[in-house]
């Protein structure tokens, strides 16, 4: 079988956008693959943290895996701090990436505006970690959202140069994996912009929907978002962004064809289109909940399932971490 691997940072709650962006396609796929999916538990460092929450943050994006579906048949969950290969890996990739490559990332463009003065350096660090994340499980595939592109790049950048620089044989050291993108939901935007992604880091709660959001917060903030004032609603008008994204929402959430919406949705205005969203929403999300409530309700489970995952991903990873360092010369016994 495949491998494919994915992460998400335990920062806040988990949102539409991660769900549709990501681990629905997780879902998906993992009947055909060997799935590795972790908590990406040192990303969530880079900005100012709260270390009383990092730790029932990493445990909540667990819970929420399993409870969207992923099978432990199928997949290991562990967590990023549990294995030690991805900071060791880590900083051996920072020592081989030119500066410019980090500073040209959009992600640390717009986080480091963001933070001002305090910028650490561990936001500009941040993508050489993620190509650890990845590369370390040498998998084929790595299932994310269109935000991460520009990173998973850099990662096949990385893992080229290395191979480049060290390898003594035909044979590479590391393998480069193909991001996996799917289309529908690749770009959840927020509620209340049309034109920006939804994103944990919004100020605005009525931006995004939260995956553990009631019925009530869920039929309120549908009934607040951004909306115009054209009659008839259809797709991939740019200039109309909200329209897209609600339509695309839709689509997406009640698992309809795209022309089939279009024909549903063509002559509807807004107050009659809100309600049919609000219900595909809420229909989606209710056995998510209702089975996340069980699995944390379960005491002792999920860190039996993170123990089990790590020692088995700790197991894979440092193999690929012991054939780097060989490569890089760090070859002394004791
Ligand atoms: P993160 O935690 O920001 O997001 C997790 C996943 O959700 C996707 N996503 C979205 N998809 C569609 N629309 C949106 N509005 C949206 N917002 C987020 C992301 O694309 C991602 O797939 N750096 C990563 C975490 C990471 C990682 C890795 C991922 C660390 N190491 C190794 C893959 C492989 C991040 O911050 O994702």
């Amino acid at each position: 079988k495949q491998r494919v691997l994915s992460g998400i940072q335990p920062t806040g709650e988990l949102h539409l956008g991660n769900y549709l962006g990501a681990i629905r396609n997780w879902v998906d796929i993992q009947q055909d693959y060997d799935s590795y999916l972790f908590m990406a538990d040192l990303h969530a460092i880079t900005v100012p943290h709260d270390p009383s929450t990092l730790g029932e943050n990493a445990r909540k994006v667990a819970a929420l895996y399993l409870a969207s579906g992923i099978s432990l048949e199928h997949a290991t969950i562990f967590l990023q701090s549990h294995v030690s290969a991805h900071s060791e890996l880590a900083w051996l990739f920072t020592c081989i990436t030119p500066l410019n490559w980090l500073e040209d990332m959009i992600q640390f463009k717009e986080k480091s505006v963001k933070q001002g003065e305090n910028v650490g350096a561990g936001l500009l660090i941040y993508p050489a970690l993620m190509a650890a994340d990845i590369l370390l499980y040498e998998p084929d595939k790595v299932p994310v959202g269109e935000d991460q592109k520009q990173h998973l790049e850099l990662t096949r950048d990385i893992a080229a140069r290395l191979n480049y620089q060290f390898s003594t044989e035909e044979k590479p050291i590391l393998k480069l994996p193909d991001p996996m993108i799917r289309k529908e939901g690749a770009r959840v935007m927020s509620l209340t912009d049309g034109t920006r992604k939804m994103s944990k880091s919004d100020p605005s709660e009525l931006s995004r929907i939260n995956m553990l959001d009631s019925p009530d917060e869920i039929r309120r903030k549908i009934k607040r978002c951004k909306t115009d004032s054209v009659r008839g609603l259809w797709f991939d008008d740019v200039d109309r962004p909200e329209c897209n994204n609600l339509l695309t929402l839709y689509m997406v959430l009640s698992n309809q064809r795209k022309e089939t919406v279009a024909a549903e949705c063509a002559d509807m205005g807004w107050g009659q289109f809100k309600p049919l969203l609000t219900e595909a929403t809420i229909a989606a999300l209710e056995p998510i909940q209702e089975k996340y409530r069980n699995i944390t309700a379960e005491p002792g489970y999920l860190d039996s399932v993170l123990q089990q995952g790590s020692e088995k991903a700790a197991a894979l990873a440092h193999q690929t971490l012991a054939k780097v360092k060989q490569a890089m010369g760090f070859t002394l016994p004791f």
